[in-house]
């Protein structure tokens, strides 16, 4: 059985005083969810003090890029050598930073590697756009993300990733990918591609998540699907009531998809 996984990603939302009153707010709520691993992903700036506030918790932390070199002359980025004092997580090859900063396969390919080189779990997101996925591509395109952000590595190491599908046109739209579509892809394309790289038990041990506007609505229907191990939550992560509602919902429905295929 995979532990299921609900990450919050922040993205560049929150100074370190709203990171602060955030956490506060769900934190003992969150922690007391069991049989879900319990994800946050605020700025960097906010890692520290977040870090000090679940210190006694169940709750992991997660940044949301890394650079793949332990140091040097990079202005401006931050290396795995510095998160690993606090995170657990790593986002890596998130589809904002691939459109917005020109992330490559590549580029995810070194800071997936880097972040294992110093144990931390890389929650590695892959996914189509709309344009994309109108033009039957997705299959393709997503595959195609999977293999270069896995090259090289061994099963033992894929066991412990976290690979996130996040459907680009579903990200901040509000319109979520159907259960049934995500499980599609999720377990024929990411995990059939996972298997055929590195055979059948890493890719049955790697967890999968889905994103792309989860909200508490809309939970239920991706963790009774048999492929999804959790969510990669943006915008309602950002409210402490939505975030702990998503999690419980998670926890339970997670449950029931199992009991009901039993
Ligand atoms: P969203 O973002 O939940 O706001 O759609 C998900 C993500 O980008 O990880």
């Amino acid at each position: 059985m995979r532990t299921p996984i609900i990450a919050g990603n922040w993205k560049m939302h929150k100074t370190i005083a709203e990171a602060i009153a955030l956490v506060r707010e769900m934190r003992r709520e969150l922690n007391e969810i069991e049989g879900v691993e319990k994800v946050l992903c605020p700025p960097f700036t906010a890692l520290a003090a977040v870090a000090e506030l679940i210190r006694t918790t169940q709750i992991k932390l997660g940044a949301q890029d890394m650079h793949w070199e332990d140091q040097g002359a990079f202005t401006g980025a931050i290396s795995p050598l510095m998160l690993k004092e606090l995170c657990q997580y790593v986002i890596i090859g998130h589809s904002e930073r691939r459109q917005y900063f020109g992330e490559t396969d590549e580029g995810v390919n070194r800071k997936v590697k880097a972040a294992l080189k110093h144990g931390l779990t890389p929650i590695i997101c892959v996914g189509e756009n709309l344009a994309q996925n109108e033009a039957g591509q997705t299959e393709a395109i997503v595959s195609a993300q999977v293999r270069a952000a896995l090259q090289g590595l061994t099963a033992a190491q894929v066991k412990s990733l976290v690979i996130a599908y996040e459907p680009i046109w579903a990200i901040g739209t509000g319109k979520p990918a159907t259960g049934s579509g995500a499980n599609a892809i999720i377990g024929q394309v990411v995990r059939g591609t996972v298997s055929s790289l590195f055979g059948e038990s890493a890719a049955q041990a790697l967890r999968i998540q889905y994103g792309g506007s989860v909200s508490p609505e809309s939970i239920a229907e991706f963790m009774t699907q048999p492929e999804i191990d959790g969510a990669l939550v943006g915008g309602a992560s950002l409210s402490a009531a939505k975030f702990v509602a998503i999690t419980r919902i998670a926890a339970q429905s997670k449950q029931q998809g199992a009991k009901n295929r039993t």
